[in-house]
């Protein structure tokens, strides 16, 4: 049956999949917001860093984190995040935050947090989500769940190219490791560990483009009848 509504859209797997190119491109395409979920722990991460609070110490992130207020804002197809009214965008990929932002994201109490935050962003009429968790614990009803991975090998070229594009030398063995860890302590920590839901699509986008990948997602839901009626994307 067709309706009127846009879907909304869950995208999860490892790093260098490819998750946020691919929805960002989606959520062009289909003129919906896309919602980047790592970018809120990020945020957290570079807030804790900046008040000098560890990542092992649960009772004063707690306390650092009980009178925030994180906003999520979408400005121009861009998502920006305000901590206080700071915009911590600009932080998110320092590299301190990248290495710190999976064992904090392991935090209960900080899952809870931003599943609720998310779960508030997302109630509305068409949105792309990525992340780790998206069609398994956040959004478990989504219509359309996509499951995102390519080898280890090919996720290291992808973000050794982002590193080289930023100017950034980095050494592609010890890039590749850092990736097989850090996929390793989200697959495998307690709460809401990375993994595809019963439901979702597999793409192995290991020998695709950002549009071949683009092109198969739309087609799902084209055949899942997710898009609204006239629509001939
Ligand atoms: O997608 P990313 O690299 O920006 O994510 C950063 C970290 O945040 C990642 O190591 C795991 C965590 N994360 C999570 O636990 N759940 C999500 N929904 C998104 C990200």
């Amino acid at each position: 049956m067709s309706n009127n509504n846009l879907p909304v859209i869950a995208i999860d797997g490892p790093a260098g999949a490819g998750k946020s190119t691919i929805a960002k491109e989606l959520a062009e395409r289909l003129n919906i917001p896309y919602l980047d979920t790592g970018a809120m722990y990020r945020a957290l991460t570079y807030w804790a860093l900046q008040h000098q609070v560890e990542i092992d110490d649960p009772e004063g992130l707690r306390d650092l984190y009980k009178e925030i207020v994180m906003d999520v804002r979408f400005a121009q197809g861009k998502q920006e995040i305000y901590i206080d009214e700071t915009d911590v965008t600009p932080y998110l990929r320092l590299k301190d935050v990248s290495e710190l932002v999976s064992p904090l994201s392991a935090h209960p109490f900080i899952r809870e947090l931003m599943v609720k935050k998310q779960r508030e962003i997302a109630a509305r009429n068409g949105i792309v989500l990525d992340g780790r968790d998206i069609g398994t614990v956040v959004l478990p009803d989504a219509p359309m769940k996509i499951f995102l991975t390519a080898s280890l090998e090919e996720r290291t070229r992808r973000r050794h190219l982002d590193f080289i594009n930023l100017g950034i030398s980095m050494d592609f063995e010890q890039l590749k490791e850092e990736i097989a860890a850090r996929d390793l302590r989200d697959s495998t920590r307690e709460i809401a560990p990375l993994e595809q839901a019963k439901d979702a699509c597999l793409v192995d986008t290991t020998n695709l483009n950002i549009e071949e990948v683009v092109d198969l997602i739309i087609a799902l839901l084209k055949q899942k009848n997710l898009l609204p009626e006239g629509n001939c994307l």
